[in-house]
This record gives structure tokens, sequence and C-alpha cells, in this order.
């Protein structure tokens, strides 16, 4: 999943770009590069990291109003600067930028080589600018070029491209699949992959639609659809504020993002429930209450943290409503040819709305007859244009890599849709369900006070080479989620495993170099998980506990004894998961670990 950004209009070009790509640097960082676009295309790429071509544009003589900027994830080609974007064609007139996967690019490739064009990189996206090359021939309508290339692409793309040939100041761009949206501004026009690299220049955006393509100058703009009709996008105004997307002055965003959660929960409960009459709002479901008292399975998609947030969502859903609840990761779904039919909601959990698994199993499901919801924190993001209703989450941007409020909102999302479906289905509800949402904000907020404690605990830790995560029941995905945050930010070994299944295999790990941490709370489940405290102690291994109870009954169970507020079992995961991403955080911290952009991963995966 790369990052693009581009722009037409009166500013200085580079320090936009180079901005840009700092805020999309989260997208992918293996290597990144700028066209300027003169008489001439002038590119400075750089392997690495974006800093790498800071440094080599220190001096450049680069300079315009004018041009194109990209960071790469690399799908085709090894991270190199000979494989970095912009791809300039064989005839030097046109400069493309690309995110996404041309599965066809190899027939084309030989048919544009025996036609002469010659090519210097491994990438897909050099193929496709030597083809809208082609296309323009001795032409000069960009646009024209770009669709009849469009036309000859499978797979998905999110691309601009510049040409000299036309000396005309615009940018052509194309969309399918992944995200591409453009920036209205006054006599100048921005485009990128994502709000976050617009928000300090303009907040009015339009999110272009599949198959649309585009022609921005700086008077103004042009949108086709994928038929060649030329149509009108809704122009957006996001309510981002550009302090949101900076640090705050934490040392990360991660850090950042973890301590926004009290506040990311409060903005997701804003407007949703009337304490008056007890109802539960949910406006932009679109889903009408007929349909919801019909539907007879749920189907919860998901991948990574995403996917732990809808097995929470399954224990929330059947307690409550008792509407029995499938979870498939997004990668799996559509390979198990799912049964659904028009009494099943498809319901899609996606940070970024852009995962192509998540949206590759939602379209699976739409396409059997179910009805689909999205539970996204993308305003316009694809998961939201292709489901029947949202829920969004209003967590914010969420820059970090490792997914933190997002995935406590996801969750306060899916007990708001378990109350929902209870209200339109006429099941009672407890006043306390609703009272007890309200409190979370501060619960969370409390939970945040153990920081101090699980700093101290993660420099005790950080040399461990192994951790097991331990959890029963509705916490079970908390110890996954646990462990995956400690894997993607540290590169340490954790496994996620429910308490029970200790005997039945992982308590072989234990020794006193495996530390395990241990999710004891809740009425039902605390003993149990106690007694494999002990199973663990026996065998010299550390116990890490997170637990609602009081230390004093917990000390002969665990080294350290991390307490946290006592909600409901219910809502209780949304509590205990906030030590887990401090512990994750602080130990990374500690390594030396790039907490805000870990090797290898990228922030959204928009390719399969
Ligand atoms: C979580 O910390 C990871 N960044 C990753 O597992 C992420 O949750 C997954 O890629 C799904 O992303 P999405 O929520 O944007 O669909």
């Amino acid at each position: 999943m790369c990052g693009i950004v581009g722009y037409v209009g009166h500013r200085d070009v580079v320090p936009f770009l180079i901005d840009g790509l700092q805020r999309l640097e989260y997208r992918g960082y293996d290597s990144a590069g700028i066209v300027v676009v003169g008489d001439q295309l002038e590119t400075v790429k750089a392997e690495g990291k974006l800093g790498n071509l800071k440094e080599k544009l220190n001096g450049h003589s680069a300079a315009g109003s004018f041009g194109l900027g990209h960071t790469r994830w690399a799908t085709h080609g090894p991270p190199s600067e000979r494989n970095a974007h912009p791809m300039i064609d064989s005839t030097g007139k046109v400069a493309l930028i690309h995110n996404g996967i041309i599965e066809n690019f190899l027939p084309l490739k030989h048919k544009l080589t025996e036609k002469g064009f010659t090519f210097s990189s491994d990438t897909d996206t050099e193929v496709v600018a030597n083809l809208i090359a082609d296309h323009l021939g001795s032409g000069e309508d960009l646009i024209a070029a770009l669709q009849a290339t469009c036309v000859e692409l499978d797979g998905m793309y999110a691309f601009a491209a510049v040409s000299t040939a036309s000396g005309q100041r615009e940018i052509a761009m194309g969309r399918q699949g992944p995200p591409l949206l453009i920036g209205v501004g006054q006599d100048e026009m921005f485009l990128a992959s994502d709000p976050a690299a617009l928000l300090s220049y303009t907040q009015d955006v339009i999110f272009l639609e599949n198959g649309d393509t585009a022609l921005l100058r700086t008077d103004g703009y042009k949108i086709w659809d994928g038929d060649g009709n030329e149509v009108e996008r809704k122009v957006q105004r996001l309510h981002w504020d550009p302090v949101q997307i900076e640090k705050g002055g934490y040392k990360h965003f991660m850090l950042k993002e973890i301590h926004e959660q009290p506040q990311a929960l409060q903005d997701t409960l804003a407007g949703r429930v009337d304490f008056e009459s007890g109802k539960v709002i949910l406006d932009a479901i679109d889903l009408d209450e007929a349909t919801l008292r019909k539907i007879e399975r749920i189907h919860l998609l998901a991948c990574g943290t995403s996917w732990h947030s809808a097995l929470v969502g399954k224990f929330m859903i059947e307690a409550l409503a008792r509407i029995p609840v499938a979870v498939d990761y997004g990668s799996e779904y559509r390979y198990r040819d799912p049964i659904v039919d028009n009494r099943v909601l498809a319901v899609g959990i996606s940070q970024s709305g852009e995962t192509a698994d998540t949206l590759a199993a939602m379209e699976a499901a739409r396409e059997r007859g179910g009805h689909l919801l999205a539970v996204c924190n993308v305003v316009g993001s694809q998961a939201t244009r292709i489901s029947d209703g949202v829920i969004y989450t209003h967590a914010g941007p969420e820059i970090g890599v490792a997914s933190t409020k997002a995935f406590t909102t996801q969750l306060e999302a899916l007990y708001l849709l378990a109350l929902y479906l209870c209200q339109v289905r006429g099941i009672e509800l407890d006043p306390s369900r609703l009272s007890e949402l309200a409190h979370l904000p501060q619960a969370v907020a409390e939970a945040l006070e153990t920081e101090a404690q699980v700093k101290a605990i993660a420099k005790r830790y950080h040399r461990a080479q192994d951790f097991l995560y331990l959890g029963r029941s509705i916490n079970y995905p908390i110890a996954l989620e646990g462990a995956l945050k400690l894997k993607e930010i540290s590169y340490i070994h954790a496994e996620g495993y429910p308490a029970g299944e200790m005997k039945h295999g992982p308590i072989a790990l234990i020794d006193e170099d495996l530390p395990t941490v241990a999710i004891a709370t809740g009425d039902k489940v605390a003993e149990k998980v106690q007694s494999n405290m002990q199973q663990v102690k026996a065998r010299d291994g550390r116990v890490i506990a997170v637990t609602d109870r009081d230390p004093g009954e917990m000390s002969e169970f665990a080294d350290e004894i991390i307490r946290v507020p006592r909600l409901s079992a219910i809502l209780q995961p949304v509590v205990n998961v906030i030590p887990l991403q401090l512990l994750a955080y602080y130990i990374g911290v500690r390594l030396g670990c790039d907490v805000d952009q870990p090797r290898n991963l990228a922030k959204s995966v928009t390719v399969e």
C-alpha cells in the first residue's frame, strides 16, 4: 500500500509534496520520490524512508508549482531507487505515481516492448506509464490517454499522471480499488491517497468512486465515471483539524492515540444514545427496522486487530441480541463459499475502510444477497461506499500503524450495534447497559493511569524472546490483541491463547524466560484464570496479571499485578486492552523499535 500526493497551483510544490508524503509515510516507507513538472519532468527519488529523499533534495534545484509525490510499500520489484515512483515512460514525457497492483502488467509489457518501449524498473507501474505514453502518441489529450489505458488494465490502482506533451498544467487521475481523493483549493488543486495529507491545505475533498477518472487544473476539475460519462461527485468538508494530525507533544503517534481513547470513545458515543428515552440512535445504519428484524445470522468480517474486535463483537451481539454470529478473516471468508442470503447481515470492520481482504469478503457477502454494514473510521472510504449502512467510529485519524483507538472504538460501535439490534427486535434492555457506556471513557482514563507501572514492567521484561498471553471467554480476543500489539511493535514473538488451552500444549513452553500475561477479570472466569496462573508459577514462569481484583487476592498468582477498573463482563475488554497497548509500546520503545512505522508493515493493506 503506498501513499500518493499531487498538486497544481501557485505554491512551491516541493514543500507540499514532502509534507504530504510525511503524513502518508505510514502507508509505506521503503522508497519515495517526487516529480516537478516544467518544460521537462524533473524527478528526485531515494530508497528507504522519506528522510533520505529530503536529504537528497537539500540543495537540489527542483522547483515549481506543479508535481507529484509517492511513498512506496513494495509489491512488484524490491525496494530500490530504480523501483521508486514516479515512473517515467521511455519517451520521457509522462510521469506516473501508483498505489495498487496491475495483474496483467506482463502481457502489456511484452506488447509495449514490441512497440519499442524500454523499461528500467521491475515495476508494474512503469508499464502503465508507457501505456499512457503509447495512447498519448503524438497527441496531447492526457485524460483520454489515461482513460484508454484504464480500459486495458486488470487489477487495482489509484494513480495520477502528468505529461509535458500538452504543455498544459494538468493532472490526470484514475481509481479502481485503493483510495484516491481530490482536494479542492482556491486556484489550486490537490490529490492524495488519504485526507491526512491535505488537511493543512484544504478541508474540502472529493472521494473518487471506483472506475472514476479525473482531470485537475488550477481553475478546477472534471470527473468521469467508469462508463466515460462526466459526473458530479460530492465535495465533503472534513472536520479533522490539522492539529489532530500532529503528535500533540507525544513522542509517537501510537502513544498519542493510546491516550486519545477516552475522547475517541466519547466522540463515537456522542449523539448515539438518548439517555432520557433509553434509545440507541444509529442514523447512518440505513437498514430499516423490518430488515433488521428478519436478520437470522450475522457475519463479522475483518483482518488483524479489527478481527479481534469482531471476536469481541460476537460475544456482545450473541449475549444481548441472541443472534448467531460467525467471525471470519477477510482473507478467508470468500474461499469457504459462505452460506449467505437476505437473512444475513454481513458487517465489515475496518479502521481504514480500504483493507483489500475485508473489502473482498464484504463483496462476497453482498454478491450472495447479504445486507452489508461497515464499522469504519474513515469517512468516504471504500468499505463505507459499498455498504448499505455505516457505523462510523469517530476516533479521528489513526496514524500509528498499530491500531489502538480504532480498536476500542470498534468495540464500542459493536456494542452499540448489539444494543440497537435488541431495540429493533423488541428485546428489553437493562438501563445499566446504556449508563455504563457513558462511563466507558472515564474507565479507560483510569486504566491509562497504569502507564508508569506498565513502563516499569516493560523495562523488566523487554529482553524476553517470547511472550504468552492468556484470556478466557470475551477476554481471549484481548489476549490475541495484546500478543499482536507486542509482535508488530517490538518484533518479539508472542502468542495469544484461551487460558483453558494451556494444559493442551502451550504449558510445555513455560519456563523462567517466558513471561505470561494473564487477563484475570470478570466474575465467572477470573478464578479459572488464577489456576492457570498457578500452573505457570509452578513451572517457574513469570506472570503479569491484568485484573479488576484487589491486588492482595492476586499476589500469590502473579509477579506483576496491573489493576484496571471493574466494568460489566461485556465491556471489561475495552479497559483490559489498555495496559496491553502500553506494554507493547514501552517494550518497543525500550528496544529502539520504530513504533509508529514498524518494519514490513503498512497502516492499511490495500492489496490482497
Ligand atoms: C493492527 O495493529 C494492524 N495495523 C493490522 O492488523 C490492522 O488491524 C489490519 O491490517 C486491518 O486494518 P483495517 O482495520 O484498516 O481494516
